[in-house]
């Protein structure tokens, strides 16, 4: 387990990632029964960009920091109300006018959730687990494991308030992780099937991307949307080129939102005239 997120802290896959789940936790909200975020892959919840692995990779320039605090512009009128629930979520880690603090998703989902919700946050290694434990060491609504995601994630569902979203966000360091994903998620919809599940995945080589898709779009589960950002044409695939998020059952008119989102993140997250982005469906109708 080499993997740290601590280096990666804040850039554009984060970016595309919690603010949609920061989207899908409003929509939670919207009614006041209970729900549960479980986040199985969850890293140590919160992180310091001038200081430590963040502050030498300097990864989230190209990414929050190129939407949130001193150095940048803001963003369109418009979008404002899509981006307030996670600028909400870095804003409550930061001095006014500074970004200095990032929230992982386990802190951003702790920060919107109302006290009637409940999160779960699995992570496997042991000093990141323990640096989350400390996190959340006094509060009653947050239950630290550090378990392997994937048994995590089969032992959790379904959560006994029968709402709530799921976050699979592995750190892809073992060939194979898509695989691994779909079998996930296959095994996941069989115990839980009404949640909303959000697996975050790495775009190097596009080709690897749409064997992924086709694995999961074979398990015929009923909505499966797709929004992927790329920051360059991917001509190096042994580079981080883009960054996906597959979703099963998103929320009524989250694809309308990330339809208006991502191509302010192309343009201000990616490398120039070579960024795009893509929102599809891959099984399922638009509401
Ligand atoms: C991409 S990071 C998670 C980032 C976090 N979800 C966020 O958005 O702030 C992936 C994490 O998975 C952890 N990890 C690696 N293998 C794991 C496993 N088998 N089970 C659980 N966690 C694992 C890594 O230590 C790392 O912290």
């Amino acid at each position: 387990m080499n993997y740290r997120h601590a280096y990666h802290a804040g850039n554009f896959g984060d970016v595309l990632k919690h603010a949609t789940l920061a989207l899908v936790i409003e929509h939670l909200k919207q009614k006041p029964a209970p729900f549960r975020v479980i986040d199985t892959h969850a890293g140590v919840g919160l992180y310091e960009l001038d200081n430590g692995p963040a502050e030498k990779t300097e990864e989230w320039r190209q990414g929050i920091g190129r939407l949130y605090g001193p150095d940048a512009k803001p963003p369109p009128k418009e979008l404002v109300p899509l981006l307030a629930p996670y600028f909400a979520a870095v804003t409550a880690e930061n001095a006014p006018g500074e970004l200095r603090r990032y929230p992982g998703s386990p802190r951003l989902a702790r920060t919107l959730m109302r006290q009637q919700d409940r999160l779960i946050v699995n992570e496997l290694h042991p000093q990141d687990g323990l640096a989350l434990k400390e996190l959340f060491a006094r509060d009653a609504q947050t239950k630290v494991l550090q378990l392997d995601g994937w048994i995590a994630l089969k032992s959790l569902l379904p959560p006994k308030e029968r709402r709530g979203v799921i976050l699979v966000d592995p750190p892809y360091e073992q060939p194979g992780e898509l695989e691994r994903l779909a079998k996930g998620l296959r095994e996941a919809t069989s115990r839980f099937p009404t949640g909303i599940y959000l697996l975050w995945y790495p775009i190097k080589d596009p080709r690897v991307i749409e064997t992924f898709h086709k694995a999961v779009t074979a398990l015929n589960l009923q909505k499966l949307l797709v929004a992927e950002l790329m920051i360059r044409r991917p001509r190096d695939v042994t580079r981080l080129n883009g960054t996906g998020l597959l979703m099963l059952n998103p929320p009524y008119r989250l694809d309308g939102m990330l339809a208006a989102l991502l191509p302010f993140f192309a343009s201000r997250l990616g490398e120039g005239p070579d960024a795009s982005h893509r929102l599809i469906w891959l099984t399922g109708e638009p509401d």
